[in-house]
C-alpha cells in the first residue's frame, strides 16, 4: 500500500478523463475537487439528501429538512452548467443497482460511515467499477467502522487490492482499492 500526501494527490494519481461516481455529496465540495483533479468525462453525484438516523452523519445533517433541501439546491445550482455531471438523488444501494455492470473507472464512497452500511456500499459499488478501476472512500482512519468494513471487504474479495492511503497529517484519510482484472463473483 502506498501513502500519498493529500486527497487531491490521490485524485490526480487515479485514472483521468474517465467515468466517476461520488456517493455522498452533501454540498459538492469534494465533487468540485474531483472534477478539477480527475477531469472526468462523466461524474455521477449520488446522495439521498434526506434525514437519516445515522450518528456518523448527524453533525452534518442535523434534523433540519430546510438545511438538507438547501444543500441539494446548492449542488444543483453549482453544477447545472456542467454537462459532465449527473445528479442522482437516491439511496446509495439503489444507485449502485442502476449503475451496475463495470461502467465506472473510479467510485468514491463518502455516504454513511457505519460498519454495515460501508460494507454494503463496498460490495454493491464494487460491481459498478470496471476491472482495473478503483473503489475508494473517505475517512479510512477517522471512523473505526470504515477501517473495519474495508478490512472485512478485502478478506471477502481476493480480486481487490489496497493500493493507496491518502491524506494530510492530522486530517481524515482516503483509501483506494484496485479491482484487479479477474472478476470475483463469489
Ligand atoms: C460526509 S457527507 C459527504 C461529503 C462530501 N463527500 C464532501 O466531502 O464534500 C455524507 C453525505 O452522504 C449522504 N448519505 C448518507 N447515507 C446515504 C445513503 N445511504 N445513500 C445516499 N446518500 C447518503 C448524506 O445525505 C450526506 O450528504
Amino acid at each position: 500500500m502506498k501513502s500519498l500526501g493529500s486527497i487531491p494527490e490521490l485524485f490526480r494519481t487515479l485514472p483521468t478523463r474517465g467515468i466517476v461516481a461520488e456517493v455522498g455529496v452533501w454540498l459538492g465540495d469534494n465533487a468540485a475537487v474531483l472534477l478539477r483533479c480527475m477531469q472526468p468525462t462523466r461524474l455521477f453525484l449520488v446522495d439521498h439528501w434526506k434525514n437519516v438516523q445515522d450518528p456518523t452523519n448527524k453533525a452534518l445533517l442535523g434534523d433540519d429538512s430546510k438545511r438538507i433541501a438547501a444543500a441539494y439546491s446548492k449542488v444543483v445550482n453549482r453544477f447545472f452548467a456542467d454537462r459532465r455531471v449527473v445528479i442522482m438523488r437516491m439511496g446509495s444501494l439503489q444507485a449502485a443497482k442502476s449503475l451496475r455492470g463495470g461502467l465506472l473507472d473510479v467510485c468514491y464512497l463518502d455516504a454513511s460511515h457505519l460498519y454495515r452500511n460501508v460494507l454494503e456500499d463496498l460490495r454493491a459499488w464494487s460491481y459498478c467499477v470496471r476491472p482495473g478501476g478503483f473503489l475508494c472512500g473517505h475517512d479510512w482512519d477517522y471512523y473505526p467502522d470504515v477501517n473495519r468494513a474495508v478490512t472485512e471487504f478485502l478478506k471477502e474479495r481476493p480480486d481487490c487490492q489496497h493500493e493507496y492511503v491518502a491524506g494530510r497529517k492530522g486530517h481524515a484519510k482516503a483509501y483506494a482499492l484496485r479491482i484487479r482484472g479477474t472478476r470475483f463473483r463469489g
